[in-house]
Order: structure tokens, then C-alpha cells, then sequence
């Protein structure tokens, strides 16, 4: 049983996602505390409906990143969280909270990363003309984006997509493969190895592919 501290900043439904399937017995964690750093979000709501603590802690009423950060540390190791999920948590984070908590800070991405770090990266991954998009969880590290990848899911790129028909696709992967990665940690699975994450004693994926557009006159 892993004890989790969830940091959001928006509606929350990836907290939404791993509540549940903590619920359904899928994912052993505990959720100890919900920090936003807004008030009167959608997120903290979920936590109430669940009986979730949670704490509001304004990060405009702190001078530095640091000192917000090192404010979240304490909230943190009050609620004897051992791993720190960001779900739609739109600080950066301070090296004060990685050290605090070495590769036990996760975060959800939605773009298969390294490709389209950032902010609201639907719309660009769309405008680029890639044709599959996805989501990664990774360990955070010091840079943006840039920490060890533990998880991705992948998923088609249409031609009549906008940035929110990207998103909804994305976002309904990013529901599976947060908790999968809590789960992972939380079975002692996820091994670091320099830039990599081995998921230790979990087989392999099946060796199958996706063509798009589909490669039909190729088919035998
Ligand atoms: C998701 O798109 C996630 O990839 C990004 O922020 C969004 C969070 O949405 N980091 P929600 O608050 O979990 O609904």
C-alpha cells in the first residue's frame, strides 16, 4: 500500500480516475491528501464526495517558488505521503520538492514526450500533422517534461481533429496508464536505470502496430 499526496489545479479527472480504481481494489494507494493550489476547483470537490483531506495553499500568497514549494513538503510529509502525483497541477516544481521526494514525484503528460513538452499541446500536436498522439507518465526531474518515462499510451491522430477531440481521446488513456503507473510503483515494479524506467517482471507488449492512414492495399 502506497500512502499518495495528489496535487492538482483544475477539474481532476485523473484523481477522478485513480480514486476509483483505488476503490475498485485495481490500484493499492491511499490517497492521504488533495493539495490545489486554487480554490474552489472541481478537484477538491472529488475529494470531499470521496472523504479525501485536502489542503488549498495559494501559491500568489508566497514570495518565491521555493517557499511554496517547501510549504507543500511539509503539507506532504504531515499526511506521511510516500509518492507525489501531479494531476493537472500547473506549478513548476522546485527542486526544494524533488529533493524532498528523489524520482517519488510523478506527473501525466498529454503527448507522447519527448515530443510537445509544455502547456495546451493538443492543438500543436494536431497543427504538426503527426499522426498518432498519446500520454506518458514520467518521474519528475528537474527540467520541464524532461523526467524518466514510465508509461505511454498511444492513439490515432484523425484528420478532422481539433485540439479538444485530441484532448478527450487523450484523456481517456491517461485515465488507464495514471493508475497503471501508481500500481507499478506501488508493486515495487519500476526500476531507474540512468534516463529509463524498467517495469521489472511485467512482460512485454505484444509486438503489434498501428499504420495511419490504415495501409489497406498493402494487406495480404
Ligand atoms: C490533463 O490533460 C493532463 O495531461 C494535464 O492536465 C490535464 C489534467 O486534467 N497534465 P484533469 O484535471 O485531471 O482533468
Amino acid at each position: 500500500m502506497v500512502n499518495l499526496g495528489i496535487l492538482v489545479s483544475g477539474s481532476g479527472s485523473n484523481l477522478q480516475a485513480i480514486i476509483d480504481n483505488i476503490e475498485a481494489g485495481r490500484v493499492d494507494a491511499k490517497i492521504k491528501v488533495v493539495v490545489s493550489n486554487v480554490p474552489d476547483v472541481y478537484a477538491l470537490e472529488r475529494a470531499r464526495k470521496h472523504n479525501i483531506p485536502s489542503v488549498v495553499i495559494c501559491h500568489k500568497e508566497f514570495k518565491t517558488r521555493e517557499e511554496f514549494d517547501q510549504r507543500l513538503v511539509e503539507i506532504l510529509k504531515a499526511h506521511e505521503v510516500e509518492l507525489v502525483v501531479l494531476a493537472g497541477f500547473m506549478r513548476i516544481i522546485t527542486p526544494v520538492l524533488l529533493r524532498s521526494f528523489p524520482m517519488r514525484v510523478m506527473n501525466i503528460h498529454p503527448a507522447l514526450l519527448p515530443a510537445f513538452p509544455g502547456t495546451h499541446v493538443w492543438q500543436t500536436e494536431v497543427d504538426s500533422g503527426v499522426k498518432f498522439a498519446g500520454c506518458t507518465v514520467h518521474f519528475v526531474d528537474e527540467g520541464t517534461d524532461t523526467g524518466p518515462i514510465i508509461i505511454q499510451a498511444v492513439v490515432p491522430v484523425y484528420e478532422d481533429d481539433t485540439g479538444d477531440t485530441l484532448n478527450a481521446r487523450i484523456l481517456k488513456q491517461e485515465h488507464k496508464i495514471y493508475s497503471q503507473a501508481i500500481q507499478l510503483y506501488a508493486e515495487g515494479h519500476l526500476e531507474i536505470q540512468g534516463h529509463r524506467v524498467l517495469a521489472k517482471g511485467i512482460p512485454k507488449v505484444p509486438d503489434a502496430f498501428m499504420i495511419n492512414p490504415p495501409a489497406g492495399i498493402f494487406d495480404p
